[in-house]
C-alpha cells in the first residue's frame, strides 16, 4: 500500500557552515524521517526540484541526497511516479527515535514495547501466553486489591516457597523459602549483593567479554571492575587471580556465558570456588540464562555444587517469561543471608503484589517449567533456522551463541553505528563490540537474537542485514568475506 508522507521539513535546519554536505544533512533528516514512521513504506518524497526550492539549495544536491538513500535500499525512484520510500519491514515502535538520539544509553534498544527483528533481552512475542497470564494477572490483581496492609519486602511467602521448589527440581539448589529474596530482577538483585558485600572501593572479576551493564552497574557503585578474559572454557580463572587476587568478588554467568554462549568448564569450576573460598571472596552467580540452554540439559548452577556457600545466586525471569515482568530473585548463601535480608528490607522494594501473586500461580501450577521447555524447542527451531539462512547467503562464520547467532565482522568494523542504522529498517541487531572491556581485543560482530526470528521476515531481515554490511566502507575492499576464523567471539 502507499502513503502520502505525512513529512515536511520544518524541522531541518541545513548547517551551511558545518562539516556535513547539505546532501549528507537532507540525507539524514530523511533517513530520521523513516525510522522516526514520519515517512513509511511506499511514502512519496517530493521532486527534487520542489524540495530544492523550499530549503534554497541546488537541485543536484536533494537528486544527491536521494540518490545516497536509494544506494543503501531507503528509497527507491520510479520515473513519473516520483521517489518513493522502499519497502521496508512494518516500522517497530522503538523505530519512533531518530538513530542519533539512541546512541547514548546503554541497553536503550531493550525500551520498545514492540521488539525489532534481531532484537535481543526480549522473548518470542509470539509465543508468550498471553492469554493465560491475563488470566493468572486479572485474579492477582483481585486478590490483591484486598491486601491493604505492607507487603514483605522480601517478597510474598507463597512466592519465595514457590521459587524454592523451582531452583531446586530446576537448578537443584537446596535452599529454604527465607534464603530467597524476590527483586524486580538481575540489576537489583545485584546492587543488593554489591551493598551486602560491602564491594564499594574494591575489586570485582568481570567476565570478557561480558554483560556491559553489569560493568555499568559496578562502575556506579563505585567497584572496580577487573576485566577477566573469557575463553571456550568460560572464565579463565588463573588470569583473575594472577592479577587481582584480592578481589572481593566475582561475577560470572556460568550456565550460559554472555554473550558467547559457552558453559563454564568444570575445572573452571572449581578453580573459581577454590579461589573464592580460600580468600574469603564472593561468586555473583548471574543465572539469566541457563533455564534456556537450548542443547541438552542445562549445565548445573555454582549455587548447587560443593562451595555453594560462597555463591550469591541471582535469578530472573525477564528473560524467561518477560521483561515486564519485572521480577527476580536472590538466592542468599547462609553466611551472608542475615546481610542480604538486611540490605534487602532497607534499601529495595518488592515487585508488585499483583505480579508477584501472577507469578506464584504461574510457578506452582506448573505453567513456568511447560513454557520453558515450549521456548527452548521454538528457539532452537529458530536458531537453526537462522544459521541455515545465513550459510545459504554465503555467510558461514556465524556462530550459535545461546539466544543468539553471532556474525563476527572484520577489525575495526562500526558495528555500533551499523546496528543504529539497521533500525531504520525495523532490525535490532547488537553490536559486539561494547561487550568488550579491555582484557581482549574487541571484536567487531553483530549479535543477532533468535527469539522474534519470524519465518516470513527472515530471508528480507538477512538479505538486508548483509546488504547493509556489504555497503560499508569498510567492506570497500570487496564483499564481506566472513569466514575468516579469527573473528569468533575468542
Ligand atoms: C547477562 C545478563 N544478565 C542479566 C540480564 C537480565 O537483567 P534484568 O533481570 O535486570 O532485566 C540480562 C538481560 O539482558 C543479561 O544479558
Amino acid at each position: 500500500m502507499q502513503h502520502d508522507a505525512p513529512w515536511t521539513t520544518d524541522r531541518l535546519k541545513l548547517e551551511r557552515e558545518g562539516p556535513a554536505t547539505l546532501a549528507d544533512q537532507i540525507a539524514r533528516h530523511v533517513e530520521v524521517a523513516i525510522a522516526e514512521g514520519a515517512l513509511q513504506s511506499g511514502g512519496r518524497l517530493p521532486s527534487w526540484r520542489d524540495l530544492a526550492a523550499q530549503l534554497g539549495v541546488a537541485r543536484g544536491t536533494v537528486r544527491a541526497a536521494y540518490e545516497k538513500l536509494s544506494d543503501r535500499g531507503l528509497l527507491v525512484t520510479a520515473g513519473s511516479a516520483g521517489t518513493r520510500v522502499a519497502d521496508l519491514l512494518p516500522p517497530a515502535a522503538s523505530s519512533a527515535k531518530a538513530p542519533a538520539e539512541c546512541l547514548e544509553p546503554l541497553g536503550s534498544q531493550y525500551r520498545s514495547s514492540r521488539p525489532l527483528v534481531f532484537q535481543m533481552g526480549v522473548p518470542a512475542q509470539d509465543a508468550f501466553p498471553a492469554t493465560l497470564w491475563a488470566r493468572l494477572h486479572r485474579q492477582a490483581v483481585q486478590s490483591a486489591s484486598l491486601r491493604t496492609g505492607h507487603t514483605d519486602p522480601l517478597g510474598l511467602p507463597d512466592l519465595r516457597s514457590a521459587i524454592a521448589s523451582h531452583v531446586a527440581i530446576a537448578r537443584g539448589i537446596q535452599c529454604s523459602p527465607e534464603q530467597i529474596i524476590v527483586t524486580s530482577g538481575f540489576r537489583s538483585g545485584l546492587s543488593i549483593a554489591l551493598h551486602a558485600i560491602g564491594a564499594a572501593g574494591k575489586q570485582a572479576w568481570v567476565e570478557d567479554p561480558g554483560y556491559p551493564v553489569t560493568r555499568l552497574a559496578l562502575a556506579m557503585a563505585g567497584v572496580h571492575p577487573v576485566a577477566v578474559p573469557v575463553d571456550d572454557a568460560g572464565l579463565v580463572v588463573e588470569w583473575g587471580r594472577d592479577r587481582a587476587p584480592h578481589a572481593a568478588l566475582a561475577i560470572v554467568t556460568p550456565g550460559q556465558q554472555a554473550p558467547s554462549g559457552v558453559a563454564l568448564a568444570e575445572h573452571r569450576r572449581a578453580e573459581l570456588i577454590h579461589w573464592a573460598s580460600s580468600c574469603g571472596s564472593w561468586i555473583i552467580e548471574d543465572d539469566y540464562l541457563a533455564e534456556l540452554h537450548l542443547a541438552g540439559r542445562s549445565p548445573g548452577a555454582l549455587a548447587a555444587g560443593k562451595g555453594a556457600e560462597r555463591v550469591i545466586h541471582i535469578g530472573t525471569f525477564s528473560k524467561t517469561i518477560a521483561p515486564m515482568v519485572g521480577i527476580g530473585f536472590v538466592v542468599a548463601p547462609l553466611p551472608l543471608a542475615r546481610r542480604l535480608i538486611d540490605i534487602a528490607t532497607a534499601l529495595s522494594a518488592p515487585p508488585n503484589t499483583a505480579l508477584q501473586l501472577a507469578l506464584s500461580t504461574f510457578l506452582s501450577d506448573g505453567h513456568y517449567l511447560r513454557h520453558l521447555r515450549r521456548m527452548r524447542r521454538l528457539y532452537a527451531q529458530r536458531r537453526l533456522r537462522l544459521l541455515e539462512t545465513l550459510s545459504r547467503s554465503g555467510i558461514g562464520a556465524a556462530v550459535p551463541a545461546g539466544l543468539t547467532v553471532l556474525l563476527p565482522l572484520p577489525d575495526g568494523f562500526d558495528d555500533q553505528r551499523l546496528s543504529l542504522d539497521a533500525r531504520v529498517f525495523s532490525l535490532g541487531p547488537a553490536p559486539l563490540s561494547p561487550w568488550y572491556a579491555g582484557a581482549s581485543q574487541p571484536r567487531s560482530g553483530l549479535m543477532l537474537a533468535v527469539a522474534n526470528v519470524l519465518d516470513r521476515h527472515l530471508e528480507q531481515s538477512c538479505r538486508r542485514l548483509l546488504a547493509m554490511i556489504d555497503g560499508y566502507p569498510e567492506m570497500a575492499s570487496g564483499p564481506i568475506e566472513l569466514g575468516c576464523g579469527q573473528c569468533e567471539v575468542n
